[in-house]
């Protein structure tokens, strides 16, 4: 182990050796070479393309006249220039331990020093009959973003199963091109795994003034069709017909290569603080992670660039011996019809709910606050508040909720027991 914040001097011959080249992997890459790593790096990517950024798969690249070419997360010369060897096209099929060594779809075996599991998620497949069908489409990689792109034509009518994120950016992008779309969605309101009624209200609207129609409590049993697609049954007999059926229901973690090696595993491989599994010499970091919220204790899996960032420094530091950044707050963020919904923190199902402002203006934010300490806050056009959040919550602060009601009091303001604080005596007062 290396101490302070010196450039280490290599340890071993043997590399260390990254599965997976999304966000989380590329970025361990780069951070090992910005802490100083001297060792070989060699970056494992299953995808033949120069890695990128998924973000913009379900937003820009599916408008009309965007370009095909969707943001590189570096350039090839950057690969070049740190000396990061980047094996495009393989995939890791098998960790053997002992012999600290991955086994590869190309058959060759690769010996690490450390090794760090990046491989991210994949979409959860439609497991009902007629799911194979042709015209039956998921959405988490750039040839899927295109292929689903060449589908959506004016006057395509597009069943979208799932009301999350992916489902109603796509439901934004299909409506916009003049695709007929119905959102086929489980629960009664859309959104309801990351957020609130009152956000899942105002997005429900804003898609409806767009022509998307949704239907909720729906159950699908089946895809109808012959040799391709037609339509989207649901438990109640009714047939929605279609010509595209895209299934946004939520992502796995693509945890095998852990699991089958032996590693813990429960919905995500479970890391410490430092990214390290249940093996000292074996790292994992990102979407394919469970572990420890250092700010309320809680057990958690998170999709967001933000970890997938933070955890790669954790895991770059750890490797180097020096110390990681102060984790950022988690964040994250949808556009659909132009209307950019920005979250910090993560909301629980049990938090306290406060709006603050009129939904129907168009801005405002709602405030999550759990045992009286802010836990998350939903921004529409706030990003004050967002910014604000951010801060208030990395401190545990404790919010007034009729401070925190009141949109002309600044956020920051909505501190309670503040004793210097010039509304203190009114919070004092109402609580
Ligand atoms: N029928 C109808 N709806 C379903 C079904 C089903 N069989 N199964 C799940 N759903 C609904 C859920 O109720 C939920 O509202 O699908 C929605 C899936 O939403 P998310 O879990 O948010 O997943 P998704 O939209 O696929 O996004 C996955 O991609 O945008 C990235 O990282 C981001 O976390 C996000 C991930």
């Amino acid at each position: 182990m290396h101490s302070g914040t010196g450039t280490p001097a290599v340890l071993t011959q043997d590399p260390v050796v990254i599965v997976g080249a999304g966000h989380s992997g590329v970025a361990v890459a780069a951070g090992l070479r910005a802490r100083g790593w001297k060792g070989g790096i060699l970056l494992i990517d299953a995808e033949q393309e120069l890695p990128y950024e998924r973000p913009p798969l379900s937003k820009e690249l599916l408008k009309d006249g965007a370009s095909d070419d969707s943001a590189v997360l570096r350039k090839q010369k950057f690969y070049a220039d740190k000396g990061i060897e980047r094996l495009a096209g393989v995939a890791a099929e098998s960790i053997d331990r002992d012999g600290r060594a991955v086994l590869l779809s190309d058959g060759t075996r690769q010996v690490y020093h450390r090794l760090v599991i990046a491989t991210g998620s994949r979409a959860r497949p439609l497991t009902v009959p007629g799911a194979g069908l042709p015209g039956v489409r998921s959405l988490r990689t750039r040839a899927d973003a295109l292929e689903l792109k060449r589908l959506l034509v004016p006057g395509t009518r597009v069943a979208i199963i799932g009301a999350g994120y992916i489902g109603l950016e796509v439901a934004a992008a299909a409506a916009a091109k003049g695709c007929e779309v119905t959102v086929l969605e489980f629960q009664d309101r859309v959104m309801s795994r990351v957020t609130s009624a009152p956000v899942s209200r105002h997005f429900e609207q804003l898609h409806g003034r767009h022509g998307v129609r949704f239907v909720f409590g729906a159950a699908v049993t089946s895809i109808d069709g012959v040799k391709r697609a037609e339509g989207v049954t649901v438990a109640d007999g009714t047939a929605f017909p279609a010509d595209v059926v895209l299934a946004g229901i939520g992502v796995l973690p693509n945890q095998e290569l852990a699991a089958d090696a032996g590693l813990e595993c429960r919905d995500g491989i479970l890391v410490d603080g430092d990214g390290r599994t249940t093996d000292p010499a074996i790292y994992a970091s990102g979407d394919v992670t469970r572990f420890t919220s250092p700010i309320d204790g809680a057990s958690q899996r998170l999709e967001c660039i933000q970890n997938a960032l933070a955890q790669a420094d954790s895991v770059a530091a750890h490797i180097t011996g020096q110390a990681a950044a102060e984790p950022e707050v988690p964040w994250f963020w949808t556009v659909q019809h132009g209307v950019r919904l920005q979250t910090a923190g993560v909301r629980h199902p049990e938090d306290q709910v406060i709006v603050r402002g009129e939904p129907a203006g168009g801005k405002f934010s709602v405030v999550y606050l759990r045992d009286g300490s802010l836990a998350a806050v939903d921004t529409i056009a706030n990003l004050t508040d967002f910014r604000t959040a951010k801060r208030l919550i990395a401190q545990g602060a404790r919010i007034d909720p009729v401070l925190a009601e009141d949109p002309a009091i600044p956020l920051a303001e909505a501190i309670s027991g503040t004793p210097n604080h010039p509304d203190a005596d009114l919070a004092a007062a109402r609580s």
